[in-house]
């Protein structure tokens, strides 16, 4: 059986690879793990999106890239 815990651990710690390497947004190549990044060096969605062009294209990758800030971002605080 699958340990609840362990089902965000992705969405918290992307410290493997196949998971920083994950494409979020398609039309500027913006991986999982640079938008990581940038939420560790404290910057929100609006300035990961001027400086990444994330949400800029076809929008596509806003819900996701929203989350997963959010998701960062709830980490944090704990
Ligand atoms: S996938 Fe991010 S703007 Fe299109």
């Amino acid at each position: 059986m699958a340990n609840p815990s362990s089902m965000n651990t992705k969405e918290t710690k992307p410290t493997d690879d196949s998971v920083t390497d994950e494409i979020m947004c398609e039309c500027t190549g913006t991986t999982r793990g640079k938008i990581f990044d940038l939420v560790a060096q404290g910057l929100d969605f609006d300035a990961i999106s001027s400086k990444t062009g994330v949400n800029t294209g076809c929008g596509g990758c806003e819900w996701e890239v929203e989350s997963f800030i959010e998701a960062l971002e709830e980490g944090k605080k704990n």
